[in-house]
């Protein structure tokens, strides 16, 4: 079930009698981490309530096509774009038979047209109606066009007091069904925690130590493992860039700050990136008020910063960890080095003495280092980059 986990489900209910289990499948599904939207024919309607569902998922709930003031908030084509699974549960034989018709007279069926997000049916219905010919020529036809995925029905008592097939399938193994469709992904069900970005380290109330890091490294990574199916917490120093998609952020400045956000996740995370540009030093003292001048030179001590990566691979519990070197000069013998010393499972090196790569750049030249290998990565996109490192990562896990 964790690989429900940010997973975003449409449900779509369709009248019948088991309607009235779709509100235990939200709370499975919502259980289980994923974000839910429901969409409601008006047949649903009658047999459980929108707000029911409504508190259930925490979404408003959808039911019209041509209501200005949906299509103001999330209109059709968003849903069907935001969707990563469609799910009908419980799909009514005249759903059905509107879906083999390729129908987008309501809202459930034109999403179900409009996006390209894979599609499950949960049929639901009485036994004589599931075995018609006509029924079943509709399944048939909508496997072979869409390649739907039908789950179920299953065959028992039945709410009309009829035996056969036509049972939905229950709301838990529905979800259990579900989460299985996520498993292909190569980061499914991991939590991989990324540092990215400068620290920023005081000096007084108004200035600071820091470097030139842009983040866009660390944030291309946590995209990239976002979309393998990961789980990813970003520990981010001062950047000026959005968080990606799905991603949970938390905002630090200084180095103790990041290591402290990087412990208190750590007892959950698979993956460890550390894609920061940590301060070595700061301040032995931080001056609680600004820093007046007076003589032509002056002394500020400063103290070692914890090396987070290292406290990193030497907890009980060590994630795979993974660290950068970036260097100017000897650039694969330092990151060995590193690789060593810090008990890494694995080290990017990247030479940040060509200013048009690297550093705040869009671009980036790696070369990915484990124990027994080492393999360049020329010029290309941070983002490209991020990909291939997140493949090689998931590769080794
Ligand atoms: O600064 P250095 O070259 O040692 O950095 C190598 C790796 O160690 C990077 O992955 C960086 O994020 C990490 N690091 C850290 N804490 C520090 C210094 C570096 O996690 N204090």
């Amino acid at each position: 079930m964790h690989r429900l986990r940010n997973k975003r489900i449409l449900l779509g209910i369709t009248g019948g009698i088991a309607a009235y289990k779709s509100a235990e499948l939200v709370r499975a599904l919502s259980g289980a981490g994923s974000q839910v939207r429901v969409v409601m024919t008006a047949g649903a309607q009658e047999f459980i309530t929108p707000l029911t569902l409504q508190a259930l998922s925490a979404n408003p709930v959808h039911h019209s096509l041509l209501d200005p003031e949906a299509e103001a908030g999330m209109g059709h084509i968003e849903l069907a774009k935001w969707a990563d699974y469609i799910l009908i549960a419980p799909a009514s034989a005249n759903f059905i038979s509107r879906l083999a018709a390729g129908a987008a007279d309501d809202l459930l069926t034109t999403l179900c047209l409009a996006s390209v997000a894979p599609l499950a049916i949960a049929p639901a219905m009485n036994q004589a109606m599931w075995l018609d010919p006509a029924t079943q020529a509709n399944i048939e036809k909508i496997q072979r066009l869409k390649a739907i995925q039908i789950w179920g029905p299953d065959a028992g008592q039945q709410a009309c007091g009829d035996v056969g097939p036509g049972r939905m399938i229950e709301p838990l193994a529905l979800a259990q069904t579900l989460a299985q469709q996520f498993e292909n992904q190569s980061l499914s069900g991991k939590t991989v925690m990324i540092t990215a970005g400068p620290t920023r380290e005081a000096l007084d109330p108004v200035r600071y130590i820091s470097n030139h890091s842009s983040g866009k490294m660390g944030f291309a990574l946590a995209t990239a493992a976002m979309e393998a199916g990961a789980h990813v917490i970003l520990i981010a120093g001062p950047v000026n860039l959005a968080t990606p998609d799905r991603v949970d952020r938390v905002n630090i400045a200084s180095a103790q700050q990041m290591l402290d956000a990087v412990q208190q996740h750590l007892p959950q995370c698979d993956v460890f990136i550390g894609a920061a540009a940590v301060a070595d030093y700061r301040a032995a003292d931080v001056a609680t008020q600004k820093i007046k001048k007076h003589d032509d030179d002056m002394c500020i001590r400063l103290v070692k910063n914890p090396d987070i990566i290292a406290t990193v691979a030497a907890s009980a519990d060590k994630p795979f960890t993974v660290g950068f070197a970036a260097e100017t000069q000897d650039v694969l013998a330092y990151a060995r080095g590193k690789l060593v010393k810090k008990n890494l499972d694995m080290i990017i090196a990247n030479d940040v003495s060509n200013p048009e790569i690297g550093f705040n750049s869009e671009d980036n030249a790696i070369i990915i280092i484990d124990a027994a290998s080492q393999t360049p990565f020329p010029r290309a996109t941070k983002y490209y980059l991020a990909q291939q490192i997140i493949n090689t990562i998931s590769n080794k896990l």
